[in-house]
């Protein structure tokens, strides 16, 4: 939720740490700080509000030191102010923290019994001055961290200088992610690569309960308790470009505009163009580690994820938010296509609702961070139910990603507005490829049906292409919105879940009442609140719930409910009764959402920034939710 950034070399700290934060500013933007070496002292700098604010504060601020660290914020403890940002001070001891301290209210009776003065409502400033007392005994950060974790109760990351030390630097994990950033001479810590990715393609991502200690231009990895131990580096092959709004006004827009490329990414190493045909490639559910995956033989791997396959008797699909839709629409797929009973799960109702895992599940988790707290919590329950676990992530590496038997990737490349557009649109792609491949690998699909399958896929990213290019339409419509008081999304079938995501785009990015319903659903309550200022967004392709959808847009049109319907083609129908007629290609029904979910997107988008609401930063939202 919160971003940090830790820099020790011989550059500029400020630069590097203010860019850092810029590019984690997705994780939380209520306030931010840097606390940077100044001469042997530390000077800390915060503000409220957005990471702006704070770079105004540090125009004209210079800084004689080489140590620094920095933090952008999303409050749990205490709310959003300048009292409460981070870093925490406390006696030379400079402190960013992500997470949360569970026992932080024994901790802070503790402290204030013997004299602390505690200067904010944090649990974060709690753990500075559990350092700041160590410390007065060990003369020494690292020994001072490693005593104080035994203190601490929750799934947080640190990460902490002392001025007396000012080439050390420790951070540690546990829950939230932390990487460390090799460089030439130079050190970086963030809770992402994507804010160092211009400085360096070297990492080590920190396990939960691991320190990293460094120290001048080397670092050493400890286990909790302070054992060494040894851990891998990782090269990334992306390049800073890719985390650029490359001319679009917005993160959000120039990611709906890479949705082709991005499906295309996401189906390449699974289909065969020749043959029309899917084998899923180098999964792993072997054992091999995530960093292995690449060296795997493709084809004893597919065989032994075939076997897996075979065995299955149920699937369990968990996420939350717009991984939970596009699980959803993963039931359809899987159930129709593979004929295996599939559950969907939100992934913080999966965790505490004692669910049933008969032997011989597949339990699917997406998530695009790949660090969202319940779905993590959600695969290590099922590993402890004895299911198989198979990943669909988009951030490679990342805890999920690494807690997986079996891996699959959305390959969209990094997504930085909090809302999700291609990481969606891509595992639906992905989620046909499974589909088939588990129809295919248990003979409940002919090599034909494979072919018409593949082929629609295939023709998806130029599809969506034809469909970004009506963008202008889509702005008239949304501009026709502003005056609802309130939205009901509605779909059937595989629809039903499009629905569903577009309300949640409408209320994430345009701050405006919308419900996502099965439209089967309308006459049994939400028909009693339409009327001329309801606004009904029905999607509408021409499948096999086609008809019926039909019959439910009379019935609200009826009752004066003004339509904006999605339909497929010039459709007479659709056009006469809607206010406004968006017309998709024709497509195959099984990747039919994937194109159907652009116009929601892109009106949801314009409507917002017509009412002049940051797109990219929805208020009260974070992009990586790394807390329950
Ligand atoms: O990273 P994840 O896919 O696990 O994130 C899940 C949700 O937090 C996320 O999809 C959220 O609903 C988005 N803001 C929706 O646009």
């Amino acid at each position: 939720m919160c971003g940090i950034v830790g820099y020790l070399g011989y550059q500029n700290p400020k630069d590097i740490i203010v860019s850092g934060l810029k590019k984690l500013e997705y994780r939380g933007y209520d306030s931010a700080g840097v606390a940077i070496l100044d001469q042997g002292k530390t000077k800390r700098i915060r503000a409220q509000g957005k990471l702006k604010e704070l770079e105004d504060k540090l125009q004209g601020e210079t800084f004689d030191g080489h140590l620094g660290i920095g933090h952008t914020r999303w409050a749990t403890h205490g709310k959003p102010s300048e009292r409460n940002a981070h870093p925490h001070q406390v006696r030379g001891i400079n402190l960013v923290h992500n997470g949360i301290i569970e026992n932080y209210l024994e901790i802070r009776e503790e402290l204030l019994t013997e004299g602390a003065v505690i200067t904010s409502d944090t649990d974060s400033e709690l753990v500075a001055h559990l350092i700041a007392n160590e410390i007065e005994v060990t003369q020494d950060l690292f020994k001072a961290v490693e005593r104080t974790l035994s203190k601490l109760r929750g799934a947080f990351s640190i990460l902490v200088m002392w001025e007396n030390q000012p080439d050390h630097l420790v951070a540690f994990k546990d829950g939230p992610p932390l990487v460390v950033g090799l460089g030439k001479n130079e050190m970086f810590v963030a809770s992402d690569v994507q804010a160092l990715i211009q400085y360096t393609k070297r990492f080590v991502y920190l396990e939960d309960r691991e320190i990293a200690y460094i120290k001048g231009t080397e670092v050493s990895f400890f286990s909790a308790n302070g054992f060494p131990i040894h851990k891998k580096e990782v090269e990334l092959n992306w390049n800073p470009e890719m985390v650029e709004k490359q001319g679009f006004a917005h993160y959000m827009l120039k990611e709906v505009y890479e949705q082709p490329r991005a499906v295309a990414s996401a189906i390449e190493p699974h289909i065969n163009p020749d043959t029309f045909s899917v084998s899923l490639k180098n999964i792993g559910f072997g054992g091999q580690s995530v960093q292995k995956l690449e060296e795997l033989n493709t084809a004893e791997d597919w065989l032994k994820t075939q076997e897996v396959f075979k065995k299955i008797e149920r699937v369990f699909i968990v996420a939350c938010g717009t991984s939970f839709y596009a699980g959803t629409i993963g039931k359809y797929l899987i159930e129709q296509l593979a004929r295996v009973p599939v559950e969907v799960d939100i992934a913080s109702e999966f965790r505490y609702r004692k669910p049933v895992v008969p032997p011989n599940t597949l339990v699917v988790t997406i998530s695009q961070s790949g660090e969202t707290a319940d779905t993590l919590a959600a695969i290590r329950l099922a590993k402890e139910l004895g299911a198989t676990t198979l990943s669909i992530c988009n951030v490679r590496n990342s805890t999920i990603d690494r807690e997986a038997q079996g891996h699959l990737y959305m390959n969209s490349g990094p997504e930085i507005g909090v809302a999700s557009t291609k990481a969606f649109t891509s595992t639906l792609a992905v989620i046909n490829c499974l589909s088939i491949a588990i129809a295919r690998t248990r003979e409940v699909m002919s090599i034909e049906t494979e072919k018409e399958l593949v082929t629609a896929l295939l023709a998806v990213p130029s599809q969506m292409e034809g469909v970004l290019a009506f963008d202008k339409y889509f702005e008239e419509a949304a501009a026709g919105l502003k005056l609802f008081r309130g939205f009901l999304y509605m779909g059937r079938g595989i629809s039903y879940p499009i629905a569903m995501e577009g309300a949640l785009k409408l209320k994430e990015l345009a701050y405006m009442h919308a419900e996502g319903y099965a439209a089967g659903e309308m006459k049994h309550g939400p028909l009693a609140l339409i009327d001329e200022r309801m606004a009904i967004v029905m999607v509408a392709p021409t499948d096999q719930w086609y008809d019926k959808t039909i019959s439910n847009l009379e019935e609200a049109r009826a009752r004066g409910g003004k339509i904006i319907s999605i339909g497929t083609g010039e459709n007479e129908k659709l056009r006469s009764i809607s206010e406004y007629y968006l017309a998709m290609p024709k497509t195959h029904w099984t990747v039919s959402a994937i194109i159907s979910v652009i116009p929601l997107q892109l009106m949801s988008y314009h409507l917002a920034c017509s009412l002049g609401y940051d797109v990219d930063q929805p208020r009260n939202l974070a992009k990586s939710v790394t807390v329950e």
